[in-house]
């Protein structure tokens, strides 16, 4: 894509990356895709805020071709130094070698550690400022959004907030890089919500600081590393990050995820029945086949939901492997404050039930009711499934 004004001078020199199957090696987004999005000030110094993974190197330096002479740029505001911001480092300095790079102090050290780079590195704290000329920028330090070095820039005069990762989400752009020129903000929602509980759910706390942290600062363009650029209701993804970080701490919509999984069919015609159950009640129910979906769309459901239905058979005196990942997941990104219930065939021996409550022991979650059922399940299993889901919706629903 061609470079993109935001404002006079300043501009949206982008990647799309449709090509990446797995963000940070474990994230799917061959379907959805992730913008790489890097901004350029082209003031009386010339400042790139925040690079690209290295990657379609000739397109990103086409977009600055457009603008000015890459080897004319003064400053590299380094926002976050993970290689999908910080990747073409090196090939940027090998083209302009005495570009200062402008960071917070763990960039610094970071700097080193992955790119060997010493020299030419000013380092700034909360709240320092940094004239372009026209423009002034000021740096805001938000700790673990998402490394400890990470900081966002705030352009002064336009209230331009390059936020990093926060505020961000998978998705490539769809043409517009603006929210009120995009047509399919759902979707951007729904990946903004993936990119979320995947990336940054675990230090939703910071998250909640940060948004504290700028309230009060008068903001009309949220500019992320990822996704859409929001400058029609900057609330909006203001305000879905604070409800996702509230997540981590706080009751979760009234809803239940479903997780199943099934060797041969019993645990599925369980699963369905309990489903009609949960859905009698009169409340909605998102169901995930724990071997054929990655974790990764699970994780959004099992993130906002009140309500974990688990159902799976024993497999090995133990729980199917597949639901065994979904949970040791669940406890990786500490999925808390949740009510649960499992169902699931056995055998001989069973097993599953005894791994589960092993797996999820770590969360505290409230195990409402379990159901197991010999082999294939009987017609008086299937009507007691059905019960079995219809009483554990109301207790979601009733929530306490
Ligand atoms: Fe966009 Fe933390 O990387």
């Amino acid at each position: 894509m061609p470079a993109v004004s935001i404002k006079p001078d300043i501009y949206w020199i982008g990647v799309n990356d449709r090509i990446t199957d797995l963000f940070e090696g474990i994230w799917p987004i061959s379907r959805e895709g992730v913008s790489y999005n890097s901004y350029l000030i082209n003031d009386d110094k010339k400042a790139i805020i925040d690079l690209m993974k290295s990657f379609k190197g000739d397109e990103y330096f086409a977009q600055i071709d457009e603008i000015t002479d890459v080897s004319k740029i003064d400053y590299i505001i380094i926002n976050h130094m993970e290689p999908d911001h910080s990747g073409l480092l090196r090939t940027l300095r090998r083209i302009s070698p005495d570009v200062t790079l402008i960071g917070s102090a763990k960039t610094k050290k970071l700097l080193e550690d992955f790119f060997s780079i010493r020299d030419n590195i000013e380092v700034v704290e909360d709240g320092d400022t940094l004239s372009l000329g026209k423009r002034t920028l000021r740096f805001l330090m938000t700790p673990f959004l998402h490394w400890p070095e990470t900081m966002m820039t705030l352009e002064i005069s336009d209230r331009i907030l390059f936020s990093c990762d926060a505020f961000g989400g998978y998705g490539a752009i769809q043409g517009s890089i603006f929210d009120d020129d995009c047509e399919n903000i759902d979707f951007y929602q729904k990946e903004a919500l993936r990119y979320y509980v995947n990336i940054l759910a675990n230090y939703s706390p910071r998250v909640l600081s940060a948004i504290a942290k700028l309230d009060g600062t008068l903001v009309d363009v949220i500019a992320p590393s990822h996704g859409l650029i929001w400058r029609e209701e900057t609330s909006h993804i203001v305000d879905l990050y604070k409800k996702w970080a509230e997540c981590a701490t706080e009751q979760t919509d009234p809803g239940v995820t479903l997780v199943y999984g099934s060797m041969y069919g019993n645990t599925d015609v369980v699963m369905n029945a309990v489903a009609q159950g949960i859905s009698k009640a009169g409340v909605p129910v998102e169901i995930f086949d724990a071997a054929r979906t990655h974790v990764s769309y699970i994780l959004s459901s099992l993130w906002t939901k009140r309500g974990i239905m688990i159902g799976a058979p024993t497999y090995e005196v133990s729980l199917f492997p597949p639901m065994a990942d979904v949970l040791n997941m669940a406890v990786r990104k500490r999925i808390k404050n949740k009510k649960a219930a499992y169902f699931g065939s056995y055998g001989w021996s069973g097993g599953a039930l005894r791994e589960m409550q092993k797996i999820i022991e770590p969360l505290k979650w409230d195990l409402l009711d379990t159901f197991e059922f010999l082999g294939a399940p009987s017609e008086k299993d299937i009507k007691k499934a059905e019960e079995f889901g219809t009483l554990f919706a109301h207790a979601v629903k009733k929530g306490d």
